[in-house]
């Protein structure tokens, strides 16, 4: 006889409480397996429930497979595995850790070696210049809100499946005009969405890299594109960035070494972390040589349209006749990084196998996301958004570049004038200290950079620090300007 205790003052339904009660005798060890349960009608008479409550409860206790019932016959506590109980320690059966493998594992320790900075939030006295993530104070939440809403109700239901994996063919129309006022002419075809700029990189690197093979980037880099390249197997090539650039010459004797980097990667306007631009007969020469090695180029725009001062210089992409470069862009420094819309502009077939490493990687980026991104575009939002930014960040390039001169020793410090974008590079030649203890010099002024040493494949001979003007307004990236002054002044002396 089974005796179940239910309550029917309480609002959790009766058939919910048989189970209950048949989970507590079972997991009690009151029930074993093997035990017979009543038949669903003698146990509904027993508890004067209704018949089809308790086959309700038993039928989700087969689900849960807490019983088992054979055709014809009575239902049985089932022999099952022991259920782990909340904070009970588990012996593992093998170590995790041992079947990461070792491209995860040197992920790994890239991601430990090099903490995300944390926001400064909890201490209002630091001046943070050292992300790069845009100000969230200046993203378009409002425009934002309207084109996800529009999204809805014109495209319905649609933009909540499964999407094209090459990407929501009216965005990628958006891009392919948007890239026509840069100078480039690509088709609708040629385009690719992706989940951002960094998921651009890694698709191209799947598409076009064998484990093994080098790849050619300047030096200092994006952080976080090396351990991706070293991810992929390959083997970095260092080019040195120089004032004007990644240093051709260089470029050229690696691009004729008997085993050629596989691709050159590079960020020609507003590198990150240097706010190098390269010039046009600069570009010209570097697409040059890689048309006549036949080596692809990728060419990072991930901060295309943060041009403040001076006369626009056009993407390579613009001058790609023969099909060398593929292009990547991104939302993330201009709308926000949150949405993770990135494209790759590239020719047919980098386009094809691209979109099927998407479709089998990640099936396709949020559908929603990109027809919001698409009505942005459509609007005229990200114009007038576009505008608001350079608005924003004129000025505080113009605060830091005027903090940096006012406030630094021009002997013993170095540093190039960016003409967009977020950051420079300062380079402490005349110190005897290290990186890190200058870092924590300058924390200890009150003032937060991003250390320079992860920007390059080696460690490089001087300590360099990359300031960013994203998170700042001009006041405190003048007063930043100030403290760094006092530190770097004292250690240029020390
Ligand atoms: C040079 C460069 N490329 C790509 C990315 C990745 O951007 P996304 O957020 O679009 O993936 C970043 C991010 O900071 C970057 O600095």
């Amino acid at each position: 006889m089974l005796l179940l205790e239910l309550d029917r003052a309480s609002a959790v339904p009766l058939y919910r409480q048989i189970i209950d009660s048949i989970v507590q005798l079972v997991d009690g060890g009151t029930l074993s397996p093997g035990d017979r349960l009543p038949p669903s009608r003698v146990l509904a008479r027993s508890t004067g429930v209704h018949r089809s409550s308790v086959t309700h409860a038993y039928e989700e206790l087969w689900a849960l497979g807490y019983l088992e019932a054979r055709p014809g016959s009575y239902s049985t506590v089932r022999r099952r595995a022991q259920r782990r109980r909340a904070g009970q320690p588990a012996t593992p059966a093998f170590d995790w850790a041992t079947r990461v493998v070792p491209a995860a594992r040197e992920a790994l320790r890239a991601v430990t070696a090099h903490p995300r900075v944390r926001a400064a939030a909890d201490d209002p006295g630091l001046i943070d210049l050292s992300r790069i993530t845009p100000d969230a104070q200046l993203m378009p939440g409002d425009a934002v809100r309207r084109s996800l809403r529009l999204a809805l109700r014109e495209e319905g239901p649609r933009v909540l499946e499964y999407g094209d994996p090459a990407g929501h063919r009216p965005l990628r129309q958006s891009i392919a005009g948007r890239l026509r006022t840069h100078g480039v002419e690509v088709t609708t075809d040629e385009v690719v969405i992706t989940s951002g700029a960094q998921q651009a990189l890694d698709l191209l690197l799947r598409a076009l890299t064998r484990p093994g093979d080098r790849i050619a980037v300047e030096s200092p880099t994006y952080l976080t594109a090396l351990p991706l390249f070293r991810l992929h197997g390959l083997e970095i090539v260092e080019v040195p960035m120089r004032s004007e650039g990644m240093d051709l010459e260089i470029l050229e004797r690696a691009l004729s070494r008997p085993r050629p980097p596989a691709l050159v990667y590079t960020i020609p306007s507003f590198q990150n972390p240097t706010g190098i631009t390269s010039d046009q007969p600069h570009r010209e020469r570097l697409l040059a040589l890689c048309e006549r090695h036949r080596v692809p180029i990728v060419e990072d725009g991930f901060e295309e349209e943060m041009k403040y001062f001076g006369k626009a210089v056009l993407p390579i992409k613009s001058m790609d006749r023969r099909g060398v470069v593929a292009y990547v862009g991104t939302l993330s420094k201009i709308v926000s990084p949150g949405l993770r819309i990135g494209w790759i502009a590239a020719p047919s077939p980098v386009v094809e196998a691209v979109t099927a490493l998407q479709r089998f990687g990640s099936l396709c980026v949020s559908p929603l996301a990109q027809a919001a991104v698409h009505r942005l575009f459509a609007s005229g939002a990200y114009e007038a958004h576009l505008r608001r930014v350079h608005k924003a960040f004129r000025p505080r390039m113009r605060a830091l570049i005027d903090g940096l001169r006012e406030h630094l020793p021009r002997r013993g410090v170095a540093w190039t004038e960016p003409a967009g974008g977020y950051t420079l590079l300062l380079h402490v030649n005349g110190t005897r200290l290290g990186e890190e203890e200058l870092h924590q010099r300058l924390l200890t002024a009150g003032v937060r950079l991003s250390c320079g040493r992860p920007y390059y494949p080696r460690a490089p001979r001087r300590p360099c620090f990359r300031v960013s003007i994203a998170c700042a307004s001009p006041e405190r990236i003048a007063e930043g300007c100030r403290r760094m002054g006092l530190v770097l002044r004292s250690a240029v002396e020390d």
